[in-house]
């Protein structure tokens, strides 16, 4: 049974009126939490969290204009199933919070014509040479299991290109591994060498897998700062005062999400004489090498005295708009690979047949289409960078990626209010700095992972924003 409650909305617009306080049963309930939205054919729904921590489903039926509640024995059981559930799952997945961008996307789903600064993927096709690739693998009857390590080929492919890029040099047969993405690929090598009670220093803001990554391993993340005074660059001195003899690995991603900041080559080597100081392994996650703009990058495991305690972390996804096909890999030394292939193959056997070969393609004759990307996007993140600084949302230069993450503190609002009444007031997606940890507070990543003419319409829209909320 279905009662009709009255709902005050969110005020900013009339558009989608989340919800901010219901009455219930004699009762006024604040919401705390939007934890999903979703739209049917005649109504918006919205699973809620109180602050009293309990969880409600409102529906808004457009039609009539009424909100409507479920009945209190679906709420009831609701919960029994909540609290068992509680006691069924593990501690670690207690210990993580759901990613803070996913809560965006479902309510931006609810939405029309948002224009998304949000995701963190390519609008690029992949280009067709290699969808082709793939094709033609498929109706070759390419479709069984590979190699647990991935086809040879690819990995001979990727062996050259590294050499040829940064003067590495990993052997096929031993140091290189092909998996399900970058993601899989951090979480094989924190399973392979973080133990229980192991801390994984993680500089901060930082990609929202990081922090999980190594709790599910069974280790205790500790982050340290990348300040905005540096650039987002981490400083090897910032990184020693967390070092403590539990201290096993270390974790960095430059080109940074959500910041954009590429490493200098000086900084680099300051840690990396802090990683032999401390004897530290590396965990590099170079998903955006690429993707620079007037500068270097440099592989991590190029440095002198690093290959032997690097585990660099790769992948297809964003070089070559491949994010779908889930296509990565990992470089290291024979006993730390063979660690992680042992994971690997208990879990997932083998990255998927078909992007493997369409990875051979990319590696081979993928060159012309991630120059033209990449002159995209330097066109596109010199618009917003200069849009970002003139509408009075201060911004780092970002020199890789593909992320702006400019300040918000000109305005009176937390970066999560920002991202929520952005979306609402002026139907923009940006990503709450938050989303990447604590100090994340104070700015939001915007992707330019989209077109010039929608940046342009979101940077017109968010200038009205900034002048509604200046402090
Ligand atoms: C820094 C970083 N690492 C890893 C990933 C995951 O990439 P993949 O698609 O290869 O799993 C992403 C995706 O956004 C990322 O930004």
């Amino acid at each position: 049974m279905k009662h009709r409650v009255h709902v005050e909305c969110y005020s900013g617009s009339r558009y989608a009126e989340r919800p901010v306080t219901f009455e219930f049963l004699g009762q006024t309930h604040v919401v705390k939490a939007v934890v999903q939205t979703w739209r049917s054919p005649s109504a918006l729904h919205y699973r809620l969290r109180t602050e009293e921590d309990e969880s409600f489903e409102l529906t808004y039926y457009e039609g009539t204009d009424e909100w409507v509640i479920h009945s209190p024995d679906a709420i009831a059981s609701e919960a029994k199933e909540r609290r068992s559930m509680r006691e069924v799952l593990a501690k670690r997945i207690g210990a993580v919070p759901p990613s803070g961008i996913r809560k965006f996307f479902d309510i931006i789903a609810t939405m029309d014509d948002v224009i998304s600064l949000g995701v963190g993927e390519p609008d690029f096709d992949t280009p067709a040479h290699i969808t082709q690739a793939g094709i033609r693998s498929l109706e070759g009857g390419e479709t069984s299991y590979t190699s647990n390590a991935g086809i040879l080929e690819l990995r001979e492919e990727l062996s050259k290109h590294l050499s040829r890029l940064y003067g590495v040099n990993y052997d096929p047969a031993e140091e290189l591994l092909i998996s399900v993405g970058v993601s899989e690929a951090l979480f094989l090598a924190l399973l392979a060498v973080v133990d229980p009670g192991d801390e994984v220093i993680v500089p901060e803001p930082c990609f929202v897998s990081y922090r999980p990554g190594v709790i599910f391993a069974g280790g205790t993340p500790v982050t340290v700062e990348a300040k905005v005074e540096n650039q987002f660059q981490i400083t090897a001195d910032d990184i020693e005062e967390k070092i403590t003899p539990k201290t096993k690995a270390l974790l960095i991603g430059y080109p940074n999400n959500p910041t954009g900041a590429v490493m200098s080559r000086e900084r680099l080597g300051e840690i990396g004489a802090l990683a032999e100081k401390h004897d530290l392994i590396v965990l590099s996650d170079e998903i955006y090498d690429r993707l620079v703009y007037g500068v270097e990058h440099v592989c991590f495991s190029s440095l002198p005295n690093m290959r032997d305690r690097t585990i660099l972390l790769s992948g297809f996804s964003k070089t070559y708009a491949m994010t779908g096909w889930r296509l990565g890999y990992a470089a290291a030394p024979a006993e730390i690979l063979a660690g992680m292939q042992k994971a690997h193959q208990y879990i997932i056997m083998c990255a998927p047949t078909t992007a493997q070969v369409a990875g051979v393609e990319a590696l081979r004759h993928g060159e012309d289409a991630v120059e033209e990307m990449l002159r995209e996007y330097d066109q596109r993140r010199r618009v917003i960078v200069d849009g970002l600084n003139t509408i009075g949302l201060p911004c780092v230069e970002p020199k890789g990626a593909f992320y702006a993450f400019p300040s918000i503190q000109n305005t009176s609002l937390s970066s999560e209010e920002f991202s929520e009444k952005l979306l609402y007031e002026q139907k923009v997606a940006v990503v709450p700095g938050t989303a990447f940890g604590e100090s994340g507070e104070g700015f939001v990543r915007c992707a330019y992972a989209t077109s010039l003419v929608e940046i342009e319409e979101a940077l017109g829209r968010m200038e009205d924003f900034v002048k509604q909320h200046r402090k």
